[in-house]
């Protein structure tokens, strides 16, 4: 299984440098057949040398690797982020990797924001349209830097992609033995694009009679995240929201840093990275959290069929929060690299 490791820029760096380690750990204990290529796309080639992705850059992900695994990208050098947007949003896009599957899982009580809950409570999954929406870039700005400027950013609600991202939520919740599915939009405001969602909610929850489809406001769902997150099983939301949504999720696991995804085009080469960003201030400082990067890593090998793998990894990581062999943000005293070879020690015991 050939994988493309695109380690990006920032704490990207310093937490994918403990996932390939845990890869590779793998790779002994059991066998996996993993080959790991390392990109150098990030801000430091594209300063150096004025490519972000080469030309070919997006073909060769899909017809020469099985999956992607990407640290972060974001550089405070190239302001516009030009480059994050052609590696991450690019690969989404040319790679129709259209939905982003985002478990929220407490790992521990321990790490629980909010009093008097647990792991129990915090367990669901969001799916977020990843293809569409309002990230699509379509729009234009009129007399730009005048008092009269005009911008104008269209969010972007295709059939085809409203369609597939409930369908896949349902399907994921039939294949999974869950029993619930949340949609979240914001139709009362939005009336064109989301009454869209509605139409196709209602249609396919139909097809799932023995699967309870409920929907709620946006606002609400961020509301209901935090004073009663038990109440989720499976959320579904467009990209946007989505994006907001898995940062209140991160939080819900302990923090930004325990938070894992996958963008997923089912049969297809897919990428996986931590939700976290490129962190520009805790970068090169071995301070960041490597266990979103670690748990993306075993999302990874679930999706290329290696189930076992994945269980055995977010084992040993569940080990090290037992251990308090954690990073600062979570609590605990130890370095990104400690962390990374406390998980590799423990997988190879
Ligand atoms: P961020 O996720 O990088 O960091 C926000 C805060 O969360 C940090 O200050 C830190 O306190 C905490 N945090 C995040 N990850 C952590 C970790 N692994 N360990 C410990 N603490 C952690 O978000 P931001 O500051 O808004 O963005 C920084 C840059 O990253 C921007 O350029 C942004 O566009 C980019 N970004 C990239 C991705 C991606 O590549 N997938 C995702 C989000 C943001
Ligand atoms: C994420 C990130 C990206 C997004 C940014 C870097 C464009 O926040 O993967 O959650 O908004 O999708
Ligand atoms: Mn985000």
């Amino acid at each position: 299984m050939r994988i493309a490791v695109i380690a990006g820029d920032g704490i990207g760096k310093d937490v994918t440098a403990e996932a390939v380690k845990v890869l590779n750990a793998i790779g002994e204990v059991s066998g996996a057949p993993l080959e790991l290529e390392h990109l150098p796309w990030s801000a430091d080639y594209y300063l150096q040398s004025g490519i972000t992705i080469p030309p070919n850059g997006y073909d060769m992900l899909r017809d020469d690797f099985d999956a992607i695994f990407l640290g972060a990208l974001g550089d405070p050098r190239v302001p516009d982020n030009k480059h994050a947007r052609d590696i991450l949003l690019g690969a989404r896009f040319e790679l129709d990797l259209y939905a982003n599957y985002r478990p929220v899982k407490l790992l521990n009580d321990v790490l629980c924001p909010l009093k008097d809950r647990g792991r129990k409570d915090v367990n669901f999954v969001v799916f977020r349209e990843n293809t569409e929406g309002v990230y699509v870039s379509v729009g234009g700005r009129f007399k730009a830097n005048t008092p009269d400027e005009v911008a104008i950013q269209e969010e972007i609600n295709t059939f085809k992609g409203v369609d597939r991202i409930i369908r896949h939520a349902f399907a994921h919740a039939a294949a999974h033995g869950l029993t619930k599915v949340c949609m979240a939009d914001k139709s009362n405001a939005m009336q064109q694009g989301h009454a869209l969602w509605q139409r196709v909610f209602k249609t396919v929850a139909a097809e799932y009679p023995a699967i309870k489809a409920s929907h709620m406001y946006i606002d609400a769902l961020a509301m209901f995240l935090v004073k009663d997150p038990g109440q989720f099983e499976v959320i579904v939301t467009n990209n946007l929201f989505g994006d907001i949504v898995t940062d209140i999720g991160g939080a819900l696991q302990g923090g930004l840093g325990m938070a894992a995804s996958g963008n997923l085009h089912p049969g297809r080469t897919s990428l996986f990275e931590p939700v976290h960003g490129s962190a520009p201030p805790l970068a090169g400082k071995n301070v960041a959290n490597p266990m979103g990067a670690i748990l993306s890593s075993a999302l990874m090998l679930e999706t290329l069929g290696r189930e076992d793998d994945a269980k055995r990894i977010e084992a040993a990581v569940e080990a090290a929060i037992v251990a308090e062999e954690t990073t600062a943000d979570i609590g605990g005293s130890r370095g990104t690299s400690q962390v990374g070879d406390w998980i590799v020690a423990n997988l190879k015991a």
